[in-house]
């Protein structure tokens, strides 16, 4: 992904309900380890719950190295 690049999931329960919103944003030079990547997590409301070089994420995403940390779909 190019430098700059910024993901959004809205997180929704088997209800419907949104439950949090979790980001990605790659920025250059910030977490060379982990390609760039920050992480953030916030309630439906916007509240701040993680934010930064937030491990759990570096982790789960981390077996995704080779695809740039992305699960949804393959890079070119
Ligand atoms: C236990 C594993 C796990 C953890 C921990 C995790 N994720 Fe994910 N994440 C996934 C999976 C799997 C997907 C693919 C879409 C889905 O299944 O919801 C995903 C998708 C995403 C996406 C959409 C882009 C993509 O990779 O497809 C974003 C953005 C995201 N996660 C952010 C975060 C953030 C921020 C955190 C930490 C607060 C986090 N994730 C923690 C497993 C995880």
């Amino acid at each position: 992904m190019p430098d700059g690049s910024i993901i959004i999931k809205e997180n929704y329960m088997p209800d419907k309900t949104l439950a949090a919103l979790t980001v990605m944003y790659k920025e250059k030079g910030y977490d060379p380890a982990h390609n760039g990547w920050f992480w953030a997590k916030y309630s439906p409301t916007g509240e701040v719950r993680a934010e930064g070089k937030v491990g759990m994420c570096n982790d789960c995403h981390g077996k995704q190295k080779d695809n740039d940390y992305t699960f949804t779909g393959p890079l070119k």
